[in-house]
């Protein structure tokens, strides 16, 4: 089993939004007794929410379920989980400071790094105080995102 961990600030928005986009290709793939998925956010803003009803609203019009309830990012998750997946680089910054070892920072990663097409280091951008497009915008991203990491895990793990 490889576990994944989509990491966003507040874990409810972005990183739920991925965690549901990956959910859908990896059912679509047939992968769901391989890989298994997960969110957190750094901040603890939020913690005990379910996902922002805006971005639950948006994935909804796709056929995308959005689950479970916010919580912040442990140390303990670099045990946990295999890839630890940020959606932008204050978020990767903020796991980098909490790696004890080379090997918790070996599994972190930006989500848009596994886009061929997405300039290196580039973002999923908050879309917490903007209109209803960002959260569909947040979609298109998670889901050329997801794509590609599916893709990758699929070549590293020989699926
Ligand atoms: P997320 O969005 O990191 O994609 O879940 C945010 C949600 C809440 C806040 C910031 C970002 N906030 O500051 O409350």
């Amino acid at each position: 089993m490889v576990r994944v961990c989509f990491v966003c600030l507040g874990n409810i928005c972005r990183s739920p939004t991925a965690e549901g986009v990956m959910q859908a290709l990896v059912e679509d793939a047939g992968l769901t007794e391989h890989i298994e998925l997960d969110s957190a956010g750094t901040g603890a803003y939020h913690v005990g929410e379910p996902p922002d009803r805006r971005s639950t609203a948006a994935a909804r019009q796709r056929g995308i379920q959005l689950r479970g309830r916010a919580r912040q990012f442990e140390v303990s998750d670099f045990e946990d989980f295999d890839y630890i997946v940020a959606m932008d680089a204050a978020n990767y910054r903020d796991l980098r400071t909490l790696c004890r070892s080379d090997r918790d920072a070996e599994k972190l990663s930006l989500l848009r790094d596994f886009d061929p097409e997405s300039p290196r280091g580039s973002g999923v951008p908050d879309p917490y105080y903007g209109g209803a497009r960002g959260f569909d915008d947040v979609l298109d991203i998670c889901e050329a995102g997801c794509r590609h990491l599916l893709e990758r895990l699929r070549r590293t793990h020989g699926w």
